[in-house]
């Protein structure tokens, strides 16, 4: 029987009263008002990309005006500011995640993350006929990693059906911890469906078993309010760039016994605690997972972008989204020849597509000529595609700073589609 799971009860976020102020929202988003071709720019690609508020550009800017310089290595005064800038970050990206400070690894994003724990955690771990278990709609950063290191090993990548409403069979995935699951992986919100995922009944079902749980929550942090600890997850993988800040930079959470129990993954300055010709020893966790000069403005920068998110209210970024989710499911259901492809009962904002009349790569060029930015491609989920049994999707994906006015757009842009090859 196919069963699926009610999603991860959100925890309540610190916010500011009342819904949201869209005209004070957008006002620091600069980018917004931005021309796209000659008029008005509508972003509905944010589960690719967010855009930055002015406190984000800022720090960034605050950083190298005023504290640029290493970390951890010298005593002069720019150096400590750097320093205490670059660490104050990790206390609030930590307490962002309710993790502690040395649980979290500062990585280039949610790839980086996920690669570190395949090589340093389960890589050593692994024995022929072991599994890591996946589910059919993971992102292919979710995917070819484990598949890297089960290939060296003699291991295999087995991953969960999703049924037609792009939901997973939890039944189906349940059944298929096994003896040999090393470790299960899933994400918490889909990046090509929107269905979240219950992570929560998921980890539960794994330490049941005694097999780690790792979650890529990329799509996750800039929507839904997340707890590692109250999750109980081994690992949770995360980007900055989706969530308001800026690119290459991202973090992992990992319970710190795995972190002192895993082997450094990449050699150099910092993560060392002695270094002679005969041998090495290692840092203190987190650092001995940070070789060489960190990002340091891309911390200063995520943690600038988490306190904005914080300061809106997760709960209040959730609801106004979920009413444009809503909203944007009704007009999309209205036009002729357009099927949505995912309408799971617990959804993030994200409205995947596909129209009879037109490629999605065409419907995209013309929303582009509409000033509608949307991505259209397999959102780096083949595997999610073939099951669907479409070559691409046309992905409209909603923040914070999006409104009506932006669905109306995207409606109005798809008729033209219709129009031009219908
Ligand atoms: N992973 C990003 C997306 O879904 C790039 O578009």
């Amino acid at each position: 029987m196919t069963r699926t799971m009610p999603a991860t009860p959100a925890r309540p976020a610190a916010a500011a009263a009342g819904p949201l102020d869209l005209a004070r929202v957008r006002a620091e988003f600069p980018i917004l008002a931005e021309p796209v071709r000659g008029g008005r720019l509508a972003y509905l690609d944010n589960a690719a990309t967010s855009q930055k508020p002015e406190s984000v550009l800022r720090a960034l800017d605050d950083y190298y005006r005023h504290k640029n310089s290493n970390v951890h290595r010298a005593v002069h005064d720019l150096a400590e500011r750097a320093t205490t800038a670059y660490e104050g970050a990790r206390d609030r990206i930590a307490a962002f995640l309710g993790a502690a400070r040395e649980e979290i690894v500062f990585t280039r994003g949610t790839t980086e993350s996920i690669n570190l724990v395949a090589y340093s955690h389960l890589l050593p771990l692994l024995q022929p006929g072991d599994e890591i278990l996946l589910t059919g709609m993971e992102h292919h950063s979710n995917i070819v990693p484990w598949q890297l290191v089960a290939a060296q090993k003699g291991a295999r990548v087995v991953a969960a059906p999703v049924t037609d409403r792009g939901e997973l069979d939890f039944e189906a995935w349940r059944r298929m911890l096994g003896e040999r699951t090393r470790l299960a992986a899933f994400n918490h919100v889909s990046n090509s469906l929107g269905t979240i995922n219950p992570v929560a009944a998921m980890v539960r079902e794994a330490h049941a078993r005694g097999i780690p749980a790792l979650v890529d929550g990329a799509q996750a942090i800039a929507h839904l309010a997340v707890d590692v600890r109250a999750l109980d997850v081994d690992f949770y993988a995360c980007s900055s760039h989706k969530a308001y800040g800026p690119t290459g930079f991202g973090a992992l959470y990992a319970k710190r016994r795995h972190l002192e129990a895993m082997a450094p993954w990449q050699g150099g300055g910092d993560m060392i605690r002695t270094v002679s010709f005969e041998g090495s020893t290692w840092n203190d966790v987190p650092y001995k997972f940070e070789a060489g000069t960190p990002d340091i403005a891309g911390a200063i920068g995520f943690a600038a972008a988490l306190d904005y998110i914080q300061a809106q209210g997760l709960e209040r970024i959730g609801a106004h989204e979920h009413a444009l989710l809503a909203e944007g499911t009704a007009r999309l259901e209205q036009i002729p020849g357009l099927r949505l492809i995912g309408t799971a009962a617990e959804k993030a904002g994200i409205l995947s597509f596909v129209m009879d009349c037109a490629h999605p790569q065409d419907v995209g060029t013309i929303l582009d000529q509409e000033g509608v930015a949307v991505r259209t491609g397999h959102h780096c989920t083949m595997p999610l595609m073939q099951r669907f049994a479409v070559p691409a999707t046309v992905r409209a994906s909603l923040a914070v700073y999006n409104g009506s006015d932006d669905l109306q757009q995207l409606e109005r842009a798809l008729h033209k589609v219709r129009r031009l090859f219908g």
